[in-house]
């Protein structure tokens, strides 16, 4: 294995030296750009590896998301609906571990550990885009639930993220304006962001069994029907006993943001050695918080955008 992953690396580096280099808002190392996509070195390996290795089942389910679009809570609600025979809101593993580490990602936390399958639950998550999704994944009959938000917040929800980020590391910060420009060009991690939502829009018109299609403000509005929702299409319907107990509200409530950024693991924990405080995953969790953060100017510019590239799909945004 080992000498696999040394032809693996030096394969890697030979592709990553031909691909577009991209600005990377501040951090040192250049976006790259691969099959249309920005992505940073780590995460394209991760890809890759992903690619060549992950071998979906029929049983799996795969959330999907651009990032600082909702991935956070998503994990947290389909874990809690799939393990909720085996585990209630006062039991969880949700209440003392970050939903990133109960829910994997496939290109960090899977890809770069063995080839071996071991996923306590089948549930993984990735921000890749449709298009590079391991074939067994396309293929398979496995399930894909795919997030996505209005681009204006999860612009502000990734730069705000990542100069955190920055200044825990005493980094330079990047400037908003800067950031905004690349992020309109498509430039940022997984972007350009329209293309990730629409390539999971066209694949969930064309697969509505594979693909369910969820808009984070249609969540926040009324969660509980999402939940429905989702354990349906997921296989693991709730019964009207449970509807009568308010099974699915205990989830919607315990996975709110209230309760999830509250808890002592959420606040002080760090997920992955070295990564990223689990706090910064829970910011403000609002619908349109864009409104403090961007001019109108800047809003209309994105706006625009986002009418011109979706125009004809039938998504708003
Ligand atoms: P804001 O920065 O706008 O607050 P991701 O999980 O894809 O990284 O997305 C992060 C965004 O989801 C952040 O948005 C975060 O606050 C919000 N979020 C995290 N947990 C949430 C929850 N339980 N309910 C609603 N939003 C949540």
């Amino acid at each position: 294995e080992k000498e696999n992953g040394d032809l693996f690396s030096k394969s890697f580096q030979d592709i990553i030296s031909t691909l577009p280099k991209g600005n990377s808002w501040g951090f040192p190392d250049h976006l790259l750009q691969y099959h249309g996509f920005w992505h940073s070195s780590v995460f394209l390996q991760g890809i890759l590896s992903a690619q060549q290795q992950f071998q979906a089942q029929p049983a799996d389910i795969i959330l999907c998301s651009a990032p600082k679009t909702g991935t956070t809570w998503l994990k947290s609600l389909t874990y809690a609906t799939i393990t909720r025979t085996s585990y209630d809101d006062s039991t969880s593993p949700l209440l003392s571990k970050m939903p990133h580490d109960v829910v994997p990602f496939m290109e960090l936390d899977h890809a770069h550990f063995s080839t071996h399958r071991h996923l306590g639950i089948p549930v993984l998550a990735t921000h890749m885009p449709y298009s590079a999704l391991p074939k067994s994944v396309t293929d398979s009959s496995c399930k894909i639930v795919y997030i996505c938000r209005d681009p204006k917040d999860s612009f502000v929800s990734l730069y705000l993220f990542l100069s955190k980020y920055q200044k825990s590391q005493n980094m330079q910060t990047f400037n908003l304006e800067e950031a905004f420009e690349q992020f309109c060009q498509g430039v940022c991690w997984y972007g350009p962001y329209w293309d990730h939502v629409l390539e999971f829009w066209t694949a969930s018109l064309e697969h509505p069994d594979k693909i369910l299609f969820l808009k984070y403000e249609e969540m926040r509005d009324d969660t509980i029907l999402y939940v429905l929702r989702l354990a349906e299409f997921i296989g693991c319907p709730f019964s009207s006993e449970e509807e009568e107990k308010g099974v699915p509200e205990k989830i919607v409530k315990m996975c709110s943001f209230e309760n999830l950024s509250n808890l002592e693991v959420n606040q002080n924990g760090k997920h992955r050695v070295g990564g990223a405080e689990n706090a910064n995953y829970f910011r403000k969790g609002k619908v349109g918080d864009w409104e403090n953060w961007l001019t109108p100017e800047m809003a209309a510019r994105l706006d625009q955008i986002t009418m011109q590239k979706l125009s004809g799909s039938g998504l708003t945004l």
